[in-house]
């Protein structure tokens, strides 16, 4: 069997939570591989509104095994929290979450890290979420992280102490941040409980069988592929690999178990935090877009910086992704809009091209767009992709000729039945 992957083509946010919660019921296993906390996937079904940071989005499904991929960063606090909110929610979870014994663990003074790192870069700042996801994988590929498994050896209490000896020194060379250390620490360990009530498993191990024993497997991204650690807009990235490739090692499965890869894009552009955003539109357009598509942070409530699609943006993620199949959310918040428009190159150093510089932070990239008609209607009762009013489908058209890759999934809403979807 084949494990099928959903990813952000741009930079986060693209409505993940929702294709994955949509398209679980077909799966058996649904399995985060990277990110953390910093991700907020939100889900919306039954007149109510989840958003998870950690847990995989297939949960909300009976039956269905979640799995925490060893290429997750995990904080244990955050983690119990959105599990008493699924307990309230009357998820039976216990037995179909499972922990990666090789997943990082994200310390209080991973966040003090990330925190005083950023103040220190003052208006230089990533933008990160504050959840220490950076300083944790610096400690994994560094050599010096802990993992979940390390909670079930004798020697974990010591292990703590040195790495979090280590980061109270490293704090020293920082502009100085207000902590209370004892109050995070006993939050910190009194959650680790949480960890230990769910089956810890050597999930390359599982998945190998599962996949063996033809089990469907959906492996859900989070971030976007623009957020990229090689290949996004460093240094304004996140510290995972967020593209396809990250699926192998997220999860121990090799290149050739990838089977079907759906790449999501907004109709339009959004990104959170710092760094270069070649469509960007600082104008009354970006805050009508802002307005329209609620475009404020699930994690952290920081308002979304907004634009116009990007293709070459999108060329160049779907080439680094191998994406199969496109999926386009939030069409609906253009509904009002006359006119709307897609870059289709960028004009930087004297030329046109439709390739992004080697360094986007340091060159100055001007987007060319292409007009389009806006339909000015309701996609309320559209049931299929083919019965979208002439305009849209004229925008969705040449998109896909454009990007050489078909548009299987319409997204017209937040809610869970808002999908339009070719078979
Ligand atoms: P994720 O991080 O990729 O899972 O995306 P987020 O949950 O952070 O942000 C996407 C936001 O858009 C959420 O508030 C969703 O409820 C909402 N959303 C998803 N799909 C659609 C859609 O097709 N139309 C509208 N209007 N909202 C959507
Ligand atoms: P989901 O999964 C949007 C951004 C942060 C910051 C940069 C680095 O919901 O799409 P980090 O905390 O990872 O060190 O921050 O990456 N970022 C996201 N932006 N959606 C996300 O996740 C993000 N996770 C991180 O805003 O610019
Ligand atoms: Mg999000």
């Amino acid at each position: 069997m084949r494990i099928d992957v959903i990813l952000g083509l741009q930079w986060g946010d693209e409505g993940k939570g929702k294709i994955v919660d949509y398209l679980a019921d077909q799966y058996d296993i649904v399995a985060r591989f990277q990110g953390g906390p910093n991700a907020g996937h939100t889900l919306k079904f039954g007149g109510n509104k989840y958003v998870l940071h950690t847990v995989p989005s297939g949960i909300f499904r009976p039956n269905l095994i979640n799995l925490i991929g060893n290429g997750v960063v995990l904080d244990p606090v955050v983690f119990q929290r959105e599990l008493q909110n699924l307990e309230q929610s009357g998820v039976q979870f216990h037995k179909r979450l499972l922990l990666s014994r090789k997943a990082h663990l994200i310390l209080p003074t991973h966040r003090w890290l990330d925190a005083a790192s950023e103040a220190h870069k003052g208006k230089e700042k990533i933008g990160s979420t504050l959840k220490g996801i950076g300083p944790t994988y610096m400690d994994k590929t560094g050599r010096n992280g802990l993992r979940l498994g390390d909670v079930e050896q004798p020697g974990f209490r010591d292990l703590y102490e040195a790495l979090k000896q280590k980061h109270l020194e490293l704090l020293k060379i920082y502009p100085s941040i207000d902590f209370d250390l004892k109050a995070a620490e006993d939050a910190w360990f009194a959650s680790l409980d949480t960890l230990r009530a769910l089956p810890f498993v050597d999930s390359e191990y599982y998945l190998h069988d599962a996949l063996g024993q033809g089990k469907h497997v959906l492996a859900e991204g989070a971030q976007g592929a623009m957020l990229d650690i090689d290949f996004g807009t460093y240094p304004f990235v996140t510290s995972s690999n967020t593209i396809t490739a990250g699926v192998c090692t997220g999860l121990g499965v090799a290149p050739q178990r990838v089977g079907r890869v759906i790449g999501i894009t907004k109709a339009y552009c959004t990104r959170v935090g710092s760094g270069p955003f070649p469509t960007e539109l600082s104008d009354a357009t970006g805050d009508r877009l802002r307005e329209a598509g609620h475009e404020f942070g699930s994690t952290t409530g920081r308002p979304r910086r907004c634009g116009w699609i990007d293709l070459p943006q999108l060329r160049y993620t779907i080439q680094l992704t191998g994406t199969t199949e496109l999926c386009m959310t939030k069409i609906d918040v253009l509904n009002a809009f006359t006119e709307i428009a897609a870059a289709t190159h960028y004009r930087y150093g004297g030329q046109e091209t439709t390739n992004l510089p080697y360094d986007l932070c340091q060159v100055d990239v001007q987007a060319v767009f292409k007009k389009f008609k806006g339909w000015e209607c309701s996609l309320d009762d559209v049931r299929r992709i083919e019965d979208l009013p002439a305009a849209a489908r004229a925008f969705l058209d040449e998109l896909e000729a454009y990007l050489g890759v078909p548009f299987r999934m319409v997204s017209t809403g937040p809610e869970r039945e808002k999908l339009l979807v070719r078979e």
